[in-house]
């Protein structure tokens, strides 16, 4: 099969989108100390663009957790690969993810972060796909809600390729 991308969200996009979601986490913020869970792999490239746009301190924390095998559908099980290396209880916390799906993952995980009594949690997304929605979890930033299409780029691949692209584009497959 052959792999095409076309663009769906340029690069230029993204960076004015990530510039005024930073605006709006430093006034919610102010006073604050600010930690981020990145969400591994792709919340990575989302999570330091969006750490370098805000102009305070923010903590990075890393979790690997997976739902996905090399398909591109969600399992409904949430697999911990590498957990937090430190406490978040009594920290303001922002989850910071790629994209949210069925949203199956983030409810877990969010949930699990819950039990251990952060002061605040909230979830930040580049990506929302509202119509594949099966499980309610509140999105507090999204950068983009997208149509039902598989993306890939900026931290999100396909059979771990294309995390690199500096944009999101959809891909299709054709028969060679
Ligand atoms: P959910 O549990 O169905 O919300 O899936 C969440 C995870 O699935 C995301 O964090 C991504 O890693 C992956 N995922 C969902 N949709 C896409 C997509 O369109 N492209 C690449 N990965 C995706
Ligand atoms: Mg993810």
């Amino acid at each position: 099969m052959k792999e095409t991308i076309s663009v769906l969200i340029s690069k230029e996009e993204i960076h004015r989108a990530i510039q005024a979601l930073a605006r709006q986490i430093e006034t919610e913020y102010e006073g604050k100390e600010l930690h981020f869970i990145c969400v591994l792999k792709g919340g990575v490239t989302f999570m330091v663009e969006l750490a370098k746009a805000i102009r305070k301190n923010v903590y990075f924390h890393f979790m690997d957790v997976s739902s996905y095998g090399y398909g591109t559908e969600s399992s409904g099980n949430l697999k911990i690969l590498m957990d937090l290396d430190e406490p978040i209880a009594g920290k303001d916390v922002i989850i910071v993810e790629d994209i949210v799906d069925s949203g199956r993952t983030l409810k877990m995980l969010r949930d699990m972060l819950e039990n251990r009594n952060p002061a605040s949690l909230k979830i930040a997304t580049l990506l929302d796909k509202p119509q594949r929605r099966v499980t309610e979890v509140p999105i507090d930033y999204c950068c983009f809600q997208i149509p039902d299409e598989f993306v890939v780029g900026f931290g999100l691949d396909y059979a771990q390729k294309y995390r690199n692209l500096d944009y999101v584009g959809v891909i299709s497959f054709e028969e060679e």
